[in-house]
């Protein structure tokens, strides 16, 4: 299978940015690669919603949930743009999707590529080691602290209304209190951490290298995150032959900046995640690099980490290298899926697109050191890409 129907959000701010350049990757694929792809682009989020009073059309949760085999979202969150009850407006697309649509596994890969500047040692990195940084972080990404609001923007994407949790007494607080559950199950650790062993599998035969996987957690306060420890020993049983190890979230942030060399795939409950993958993003050159899959048994979505920026808005200055490579795993993750080795091969080619780019020398944008516009920046990938294309499938 090579043809996809694609769904493409732009939502807000540089999010429409890097989406252009995103989109201009995809159809330099179509056309030099068996992949072929029907689009749907949709309007979307908190500029959106200050315009229309909604927050995309109505039907496009269904469109994204029926008719769609990978969404391609942007940024959501626009100053300003809020929900008559305090959410932010836009929440109904990027969280609606993620727990309506059981996007339960939030992959961040964080890879430092050669001629890319580590944020942390900066100029000091004249000895690139590829080994120094490259692992994925996967965020539980449907239930934890976000788990309220991701019900409620889920509900709000398919037009009911979530039954109202009571509010329990806090004693020993005074005043206004506002509170946030923080809720984690068994079935929602156990589908993520075992989604982050088969990765580690996969990667260990791709790499030809051994694969730990880490649980980060704060079982030593937490009950949540007890729950969360012990499904992860209970499936390190099951997979002999893979390393592991444990942390607690705060000594962990730690270790990631101080011998990031040491991870490989470390999975995580949702709000420790949102928060390391920011912090993980220094050490492959910042937001501007960081990509994401958001992955569910049935459904998949991608979108770099960065979002809106609206103090970049309309510069053309923000880096699309985090939304090309996440169209680089939306490619990995179709052929994965439908066992495409088309999908599959695009992938590598946009990987090695990417990656010469960086290390001979190409044209960067602001954050990397460079001048380059974004669009300067997606045009010089994509020109690598038609060549690689062309070589790759000269008959096509
Ligand atoms: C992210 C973002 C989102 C999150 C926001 C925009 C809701 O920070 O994808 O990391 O908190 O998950
Ligand atoms: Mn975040």
């Amino acid at each position: 299978m090579s043809g996809y129907r694609l769904t493409i959000l732009p939502g807000d701010g540089t999010g429409r940015e890097v989406t252009a350049e995103a989109r201009r990757i995809i159809e330099v694929f179509e056309k030099h690669s068996p992949m072929s792809f029907d689009i749907t682009e949709i309007p979307c989020g908190g500029q959106y919603f200050l315009e229309t009073g909604e927050e995309w059309p109505e039907g496009s949760f269904e469109h994204c949930r029926d008719n769609t085999d990978a969404i391609f979202l942007g940024a959501i969150g626009w100053p300003g743009a809020t929900m008559p009850n305090g959410d932010m407006a836009g929440g109904q697309v990027i969280l609606g999707l993620r727990s309506g649509l059981g996007l339960y596994a939030n992959i961040r890969p964080v890879k430092l590529y050669h001629g890319v500047q580590h944020k942390v040692h900066g100029e000091h990195t004249d000895i690139w080691d590829p080994d120094l940084v490259d692992m994925v972080l996967i965020r539980e990404n449907t239930e934890g602290l976000y788990h309220s609001l991701l019900r409620r923007s889920a509900q709000a994407a398919v037009g009911t209304k979530d039954k109202p949790i009571d509010q329990p007494e806090f004693p020993g607080l005074e005043g206004e209190v506002s509170w946030d559950p923080r809720p984690i199950s068994r079935h929602g650790s156990e589908r993520v951490i075992r989604f982050a062993f088969e990765l580690a599998k996969r990667r260990e035969s791709q790499l030809h290298a051994p694969q730990r996987v880490t649980c980060v957690d704060k079982s030593n306060v937490l009950r949540g995150c007890r729950l969360f420890r012990r499904i992860f020993d209970e499936i390190d049983k099951e997979y002999e032959g893979i390393e592991t190890t444990k942390a607690f979230i705060d000594a962990f942030t730690m270790w990631l900046v101080r011998d990031p060399e040491d991870l490989d795939v470390v999975v995580l409950p949702n709000m420790f995640g949102d928060i390391a993958t920011d912090l993980a993003s220094v050490l492959q050159g910042g937001m501007g690099m960081a990509a994401s899959a958001n992955i569910g048994d049935k459904h998949m979505l991608f979108e770099p980490v960065h979002g809106s920026s609206p103090k970049y808005a309309g510069q053309g200055k923000v880096n699309p290298i985090a939304a090309i490579s996440s169209v680089q795993l939306m490619f990995d993750n179709l052929g994965a899926r439908h066992d495409d080795p088309d999908a599959i091969m695009c992938a590598d080619i946009l990987d090695s697109a990417v990656s010469s780019h960086l290390s001979e020398g190409g044209v960067v944008t602001y954050d990397l050191g460079g001048a380059a516009s974004t669009s300067e920046v997606g045009e010089a990938i994509a020109e690598r890409c038609r060549e690689l294309l062309q070589k790759q499938y000269s008959s096509v």
